[in-house]
């Protein structure tokens, strides 16, 4: 399983890349609007902490403006992926960019038929916001579980990729599904590894050993 992180910070790419489990990164307009950096210079900053995929979105919403912005995009780094949001506009420019070899990221799904579309039409990676499902009362995780048995019955080439994620136990069912990546907050990278056992027993490793030392 692939971890992203769901960020346009600098500092938090950074510190995450350092942790050494960091697949890749995603962006969207929303987190590029909290950042001072111009947006493509930022993502050529990030592409130069991260070797792998780093998903930068298109703002046009019709065919040939995604298809324009996405190649300018494209040029920033070997490793950017294109973001584009599963309207029929997109569906059209994922089946292009694809053709012109340019890696897309079909955004903002939240349905199987779209996850089935933008697999025909050739898309990287399928982005199911599974939290945003979960905000209205809807499983994200069963949209992520028929997103992957449908994948699977097809030998559809398309990485299912977790987004819009909220918590650690989103993590652990995606796995447990056979997600192919998870895109995560900083914060809830930090959160998997801390587990209040391992704190209390590494405090009373240190004390005993201490104690012992001193007797
Ligand atoms: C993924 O690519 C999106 O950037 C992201 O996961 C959206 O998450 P949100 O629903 O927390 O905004």
């Amino acid at each position: 399983m692939k971890f992203f992180i769901d960020t346009a910070n600098l500092e938090e790419i950074k510190s995450a890349a350092q942790m050494g489990v960091l697949d890749g990164v995603t962006t969207n307009p929303s987190l590029a609007a909290k950042e001072t950096t111009p947006y493509r210079e930022l993502l050529g900053e990030i592409c130069k902490v991260v070797s792998g995929p780093v998903s930068a979105e298109v703002l046009a919403t019709d065919h040939d403006g995604m298809v324009r912005e996405a190649e300018e995009l494209a040029k920033i780094a070997d490793n950017i992926v294109i973001k584009i949001p599963t309207i029929l506009e997109g569906l059209k420019a994922i089946k292009t960019l694809t053709a012109r070899r340019i890696a897309t990221n079909a955004t903002l799904v939240f349905s199987p038929t779209q996850a089935i579309l933008v697999a025909k039409a050739g898309a990287t990676y399928v982005s199911p916001f599974i939290g945003r499902l979960d905000d209205i009362s809807t499983s994200g995780m069963d949209l992520v579980d028929q997103i992957v048995t449908i994948y699977h019955n097809y030998i559809f080439e398309t990485q299912v990729l977790v987004a819009s994620v909220r918590h650690p136990m989103h993590v652990v069912e995606a796995a447990l599904i056979g997600a192919d990546v998870v895109t995560m907050p900083y914060k809830v990278i930090g959160q998997l590894i801390k587990h209040p056992l391992t704190d209390i027993g590494l405090e009373k490793f240190i004390s005993d050993f201490k104690k012992a030392q001193r007797g």
